[in-house]
């Protein structure tokens, strides 16, 4: 049982590592200098794989609450209220990107505004959620 339990949180901290990278990815991303239609282009394929992430990380952390028998700390209520945090903002930040024109450079401005305020958001948020996960349970 504490083999299982272990082996679902290593694939739930795999899935934290990998969504970290792909926001340093987006932020790196929105802080270049480029022409709009090849900088959405990227933007979509990075975005894709940082929303599948989110479901990977959703799901894993389900997966150690079904394997720990719904036997957790109150840590965790704060991770799904942070997650839910994240797909609120993705689904904002999706609402923003389909108001961008191409030719419109204000609302171009808008959009990688609030998208580069929301990965640096998520960046905090998993940092200092990772460190009071592992402070609370040493
Ligand atoms: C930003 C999102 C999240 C972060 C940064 C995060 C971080 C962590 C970390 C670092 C651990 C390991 C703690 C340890 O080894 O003691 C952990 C464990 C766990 N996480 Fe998450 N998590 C997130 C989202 C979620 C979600 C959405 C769920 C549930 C749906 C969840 C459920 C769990 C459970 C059940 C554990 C085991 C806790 C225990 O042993 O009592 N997590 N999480």
């Amino acid at each position: 049982m504490a083999d299982m339990i272990s082996m679902a949180i290593m694939l739930h901290v795999g899935a934290i590592v990998l969504i970290l990278l792909l926001l340093l990815l987006l932020v790196r991303h929105f802080s270049k200098e480029m022409e709009f239609k090849p900088f959405s282009l990227k933007y979509e394929q990075l975005s894709l794989y940082y929303r599948a992430t989110l479901g990977i990380l959703f799901f894993t952390g389900l997966v150690v609450m079904a394997v720990a028998k719904f036997d957790v700390l109150w840590t965790v209520y704060i991770m799904v209220l942070v997650v839910l945090h994240m797909i609120g903002t993705s689904v904002k930040e999706n609402i923003v990107y389909k108001l961008t024109h191409i030719k419109d450079t204000v609302s171009q401005e808008t959009f990688k505004a609030y998208a580069k305020k929301k990965y640096i958001t998520d960046i905090i948020m998993i940092v200092a959620l990772t460190v009071l996960a592992y402070a609370v349970s040493l």
